[in-house]
């Protein structure tokens, strides 16, 4: 169920799983009381802008803000302003600190306040694989450096001489090395790197005050450089390669210091910045985990897109931790999402068997092994089916291992506990070979161990059981071999997997993303080769360039663009085994992207998306257009061809399925309204779409089986059988049905939520707390899916849940019915905390894994709690349930919580 050992570099690596609980109790020290993917006490106010207000529309447009502050002045609420946002039609409002994070509540009461969110944090960009060149022979450069021009046709774009002329771009990031000769060599007008802005200076962290100025360069980051020249690098340098759009003009709008993370307010600040510097396109390759299209950053792309501009946001890099874990701003509605593909080959080294004849062995790393002269070798065990060979401490009788390449058996632990128990018998070079979990890069801390394939292992561990003298060198040159990356074309397995919780189709397209060479700040490198969904995101943001070069920067392009993209995208299977299963769309989106098919396809089909909801608001009925905009009569054919089923949650637990998320061949069916037709020049075919989830005997609606495919139109005309296709995304399940609250003990060893006190221990019985210094209580809990809604309240301590094991299907037993303090159909003695929209917790205990609320004496409206026994309310309600309705709140009840504080004078 949980694995362990997850690294950046090591997305396909999931190994075995762990026994017992598996996170660290007491890690929740020094928590505040916020969800760990926001800044406490911080949050952006978004106020009703003048023209939006009858007869206001004079006033000065400073007048928001200044209404905003007076009326928080006059209840008496501590506040500082961070920044203000003034952009009317795309958002006007005010990032405020609040004295007392309780206000929040009654601030989202105020007339004139149209919406108050929290700031969320949005870590810095991580990508899967650094590597910096080191020459043309670096054995890590892709064989052929624009093979991803070629899968995506852009490559004939600029065999046309379509380069992205006369097209600007913002790109917000760590800024650019815009020194760098392949990326212009200046800054300002007349160069390539025409502006832009640094809004956090280079020793922002995220946790500091970020220092503006008018100098976004990058060279201590590089993740911007990187993504620059994948949409502007200039050929002619020595790795040949180029960028997608290299004659458009870009801005750098710095948004991350040279390490560390950044806050989506900032990111905010970045979106009108660029909007108002008149950039025709805007390229996001960041966010944090989110779940929802509700946060604040996605809101304003979103709205930024919905006037015509293209805006790319990568889905994320956590298709680890499974489905419904999408990221913000990518979750923008209107925004194009972007899913990484691989590229097709892995630059690795091999290892030359001496003694008996055999191929050189291919192990998996990008550099040879610095291994002094031959070594022998040593099987830990001569038996290749055991399942946790090591796992355990070596036998007594073990020789010392420091003379031998040990070969052991991947599964059953972690890969260090593994090697640490060989290394405790002097072992320090390692072999491990695949269990079949996949041949990949691993995590195996500072061991000098790598993966090889099973084959391999087992031939190594035959020939020590057969005592055959045998030893393995490590050529340090020329060793290197293109090993065919066995994912090549599919889509990276660390692309952040869909739906969002209320059932938007993220990510939209896919591009390439995995071993992208591109260039690097001088200081740096100047050239490296990268992964990621970061990448793939100004591959997107080139093809638009393109894009609005061929058909104009008018709006009704860029609002045209994601359908588009969408419906002329390339399938992409699950895998290469069975090529006839297509991967999900919430894994793929539409597909990966057709730069050249998009920009000159005559034939336009709309929408790109098809969204079914879930089966208690199932929209069953869909309509598309076929336009021919070309000269000649042309006649299609109609078909549905599913995808995958994604079963995200682990059978028999409320618990997301990790990466690999199993496929089912079970789909929805679909009638159609025809299933051929001739479309003349110049008209349009309405076709309709008629869904029905697949049935609950066929596949079981608690595994929240994820339903998606595409509808596809085929040309029937002899030389033009090109398709395209709608995508649907769909789950067949309630999703008011989906728990949310982990009740169980999987993760800490004991039941969640609990309550834990300062020194981390569990608090099962009634306490006092005087709330001085660390004597208060901490509400731990794990949320399985998002909520939109997370309250928790004080009760009287006679307050009982009918019964945990029916938790959430059942009202309280209230003793006291006169009570006026009342919550749907119960009683409280008041508001302690309450949270919008949360995304779900990881099983990995990373900061992801799960909440910590540190409560306060304190009521949400500011008011101190009296003195007295009560008990703490968890609710959170269930996706699409009702704020009013009792039972669609999942709860939970504290041990009695004695407040005693001393008075306050
Ligand atoms: C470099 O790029 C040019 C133009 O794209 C191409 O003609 C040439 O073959 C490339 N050279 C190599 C070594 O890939
Ligand atoms: C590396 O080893 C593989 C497997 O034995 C072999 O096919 C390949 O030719 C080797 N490449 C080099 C450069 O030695
Ligand atoms: C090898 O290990 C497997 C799995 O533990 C076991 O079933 C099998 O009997 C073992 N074979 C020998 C020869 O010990
Ligand atoms: C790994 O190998 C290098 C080079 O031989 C050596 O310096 C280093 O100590 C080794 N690391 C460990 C953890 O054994
Ligand atoms: C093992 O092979 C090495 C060279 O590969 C040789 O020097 C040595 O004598 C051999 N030992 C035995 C016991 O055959
Ligand atoms: C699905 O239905 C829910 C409940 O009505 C709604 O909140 C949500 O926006 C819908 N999602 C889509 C994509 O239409
Ligand atoms: C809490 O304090 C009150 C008042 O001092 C006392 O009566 C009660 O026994 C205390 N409860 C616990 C659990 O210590
Ligand atoms: C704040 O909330 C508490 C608990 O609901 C209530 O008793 C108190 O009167 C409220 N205070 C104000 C100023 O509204």
């Amino acid at each position: 169920m949980r694995s362990l050992g997850w690294s950046l570099l090591a997305n396909l690596v999931l190994v075995s799983s762990a026994l017992g609980a598996v996170f660290t109790p007491g890690n929740w020290k020094n928590v505040e009381s916020a969800p760990g993917n926001t800044v406490p006490n911080r949050y952006i106010v978004e106020v009703k802008t003048p023209s939006l207000i009858p007869g206001k529309r004079d006033l000065d447009p400073r007048a928001p803000h200044e209404e905003l502050y007076s009326t928080l002045r006059g209840r008496d609420i501590g506040f500082r302003v961070n920044m203000e946002f003034n952009r009317e039609g795309l958002f006007v409002g005010a990032v405020v600190t609040l004295s007392d994070p309780n206000d929040r509540e009654v601030i989202a009461d105020l007339p004139g306040v149209e919406a108050i969110r929290p700031v969320i944090r949005i870590p810095a960009p991580a990508p899967v694989d650094v590597h910096v060149v080191t020459g043309g022979h670096d054995p890590h450069i892709p064989p052929d450096t624009e093979s991803t021009h070629i899968v995506t046709g852009v490559d004939k774009l600029h065999a046309q001489g379509v380069l992205g002329n006369g097209v600007k771009i913002g790109i917000i990031d760590t800024g650019i090395d815009y020194t760098h000769p392949s990326l212009g060599g200046a800054f300002g007008p007349g160069h390539k790197v025409i502006g832009g802005f640094d809004f956090v200076g280079d020793a922002y962290t995220g946790a500091n005050t970020p220092i503006q100025d008018s100098d976004p360069l990058d060279q201590c980051n590089g993740h911007g450089t990187h993504v620059a020249g994948i949409i502007g690098a200039d050929p002619g340098n020595m790795f040949n390669i180029s960028g997608v759009a290299y004659k458009s003009s870009l801005s750098a709008y710095r948004v991350f210091g040279c390490s560390g993370s950044t806050t989506d307010d900032i990111i905010i600040a970045a979106l009108l910045r660029g909007v108002s510097d008149g950039n025709d396109i805007l390229t996001l390759s960041l966010g944090g985990t989110d779940g929802w299209t509700e946060g604040s950053a996605s809101v304003v792309a979103s709205r930024i897109a919905a006037t015509g501009k293209i805006v790319t946001i990568a889905a994320g890099n956590d298709g680890a931790k499974g489905a419904w874990y999408t990221s913000s701003p990518g979750n923008a509605i209107n925004a194009i999402s972007v899913a990484s593909t691989d590229n097709t080959v892995i630059a690795l080294q091999n290892a030359t068997v001496n003694g008996v004849q055999h191929d050189p062995i291919t192990y998996f790393s990008t550099f040879p092994f610095v291994v002094p002269g031959p070594l022998p070798i040593y099987a830990t065990n001569t038996n290749t089916s055991v399942v946790d060979d090591s796992c355990a401490p070596l036998p007594n009788n073990t020789p010392d291992l420091s003379p031998f390449l040990v070969v052991v058996r991947r599964g059953g632990c972690t890969f260090v506990q593994k090697l640490q128990n060989i290394a405790d018998k002097g072992g320090k070079f390692f072999f491990i070979y695949d269990n079949g979990a996949g041949f990949a890069g691993i995590n195996a801390g500072d061991f000098n161990a790598t993966l090889i394939q099973a084959a391999d292992g087992v031939f190594l561990v035959n020939q020590f059981a057969a005592g055959a003298n045998i030893t393995i060198s490590f050529p340090q040159s020329g060793a290197s071999t293109q090993f065919p990356d066995p994912d090549g074309g599919l889509i990276s397995a660390f692309t952040s997997l869909g739906p969002s919780n209320d059932m938007f189709f993220k990510p939209a397209v896919a591009a390439p993303g995995g071993n992208i060479l591109s260039t690097l700040p001088v200081p740096l490198g100047s050239f490296g080769v990268l992964s990621g969904t970061s990448m793939a995101t100004p591959f997107m943001a080139g093809v638009s360039a393109l894009l609005f070069e061929v058909k104009g920067k008018s709006e009704k392009v860029g609002l045209g663009a994601r359908d588009l993209f969408e419906t002329t995208a390339q399938k992409v299977p699950a895998s290469h085994n069975n090529s006839d299963l297509l991967q999900s769309a919430a894994a793929q989106g539409a597909g990966l992207v057709d730069a050249f098919k998009a920009i000159h396809t005559d034939i336009i089909v709309s929408p790109g998306e098809f969204l079914l909801n879930d089966t208690a608001f199932f929209k069953k009925e869909h309509t598309f257009t076929v336009k021919n905009t070309g000269k000649k009569s042309r006649s299609f054919k109609v078909t549905h061809k599913p995808a995958g089923t994604m079963l995200t949650l682990q059978p028999g637990t409320p618990f997301p399925a990790d990466q690999p998320v199993p496929l089912s061949t079970v789909s929805a069916s679909v009638k159609l309204s025809m299933t051929t037709f001739t479309v003349e020049p110049g008209k349009s075919q309405k076709i309709t779409a008629i869904f029905t989830p697949p049935s609950s005997s066929d596949v079981s609606p608690a595994l929240l089986p994820v339903i998606s495919g595409f509808i596809e139109i085929t040309g029937t005309d002899k030389g033009a059988s090109e398709s395209f296709h709608v995508t649907y995304l769909g789950v067949a399940a309630k999703l008011r049905d989906a728990n949310v609250v982990d009740m169980t003990d999987e993760f800490f060893g004991v039941n969640i939520p609990a309550l834990g006190d300062s020194d981390g221990n569990f608090i099962f019985d009634a306490r006092n707390f005087t709330f001085i210094a660390g004597d208060f209580p901490t509400l731990v809990l794990r949320l399985n899916f998002g909520t939109p809604l997370l309250r928790v309240d004080l009760v009287t301590p006679t307050v009982k849940l009918n019964s945990r094991d029916v938790v959430g299907r059942e009202s309280l037993v209230l003793p006291d019915e006169s009570d006026p303090q009342t919550y749907g159909k119960n009683k409280i003695v008041g508001n302690l905390l309450g949270f919008a929209f949360l995304p779900r917790n990881s099983d990995q205990d990373d900061g992801t894994g799960y909440e910590a609320f540190r409560i306060r004496n304190v009521f949400s409206n500011g008011t101190q709690v009296p003195n007295g026994n009560y008990r703490i309310l968890l609710r959170a309600l269930k996706v699409t349930g009702d704020p009013n309705k009792e039972e669609d709140f999942e709860s939970w009840l504290s041990p009695i919580v004695g407040v005693d504080a001393p008075e306050r004078n």
